[in-house]
């Protein structure tokens, strides 16, 4: 079982969207037996939440449900449980090297490394901006998720 954990800070609106999407087409391509997905916030604010509406009626447009996703907060022992922790932005890949244990920093990222064809670093929070953010959110956790299935099969040998 290969497991993955998408985290960004609050554990509403980007991580959340980017577990649905990567969950979604795991369960397209058949995979759902073979890779377990989870996301996390880096701070507590929102511990036990749905995600933010506005995240959830934008995956809904592209049939993704969240509904059932609930915040979280990341911990150390997380590095020891997930092959991939994934960081939306630069300030959560910090946040996530000082909560790392010594020996597992191989297994943090920033998501979108995994994006091809994207010069984007950054997935932008969109919890205090435009509505079409959350567009712009789940074009960007869809481009990595596409990369990011493909190392995982290459890996892994999986199908
Ligand atoms: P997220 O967005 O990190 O993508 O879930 C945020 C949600 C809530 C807050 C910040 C970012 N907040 O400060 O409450």
């Amino acid at each position: 079982m290969v497991k993955v954990l998408f985290v960004c800070l609050g554990n509403i609106c980007r991580s959340p969207t980017a577990e649905g999407v990567f969950r979604a087409l795991v369960a397209e391509e058949g995979l759902s037996g073979d890779i377990q997905t989870d996301s996390a916030g880096t701070g507590s604010w929102h511990v036990g939440a749905s995600p933010d509406k506005r995240a959830q009626q934008a995956a809904l447009k592209r049939g993704i449900d969240l509904s059932d996703l609930r915040a979280r907060q990341a911990r150390p022992k997380d590095f020891v449980t997930f092959d991939y922790v994934l960081a939306m932005d630069r300030s959560n890949y910090a946040d996530l090297s000082n909560l790392c244990p010594p020996g597992y920093e191989d297994r943090l990222h920033m998501f979108l490394t995994f994006a091809e064809n994207t010069q984007v670093e950054e997935v932008p929070d969109p919890y205090y901006g435009a509505a079409d953010g959350f567009g712009y959110v789940l074009d960007l956790c869809m481009a990595a998720s596409r990369g990011l299935l493909a190392e995982i099969r290459r890996d892994y040998a999986l199908g």
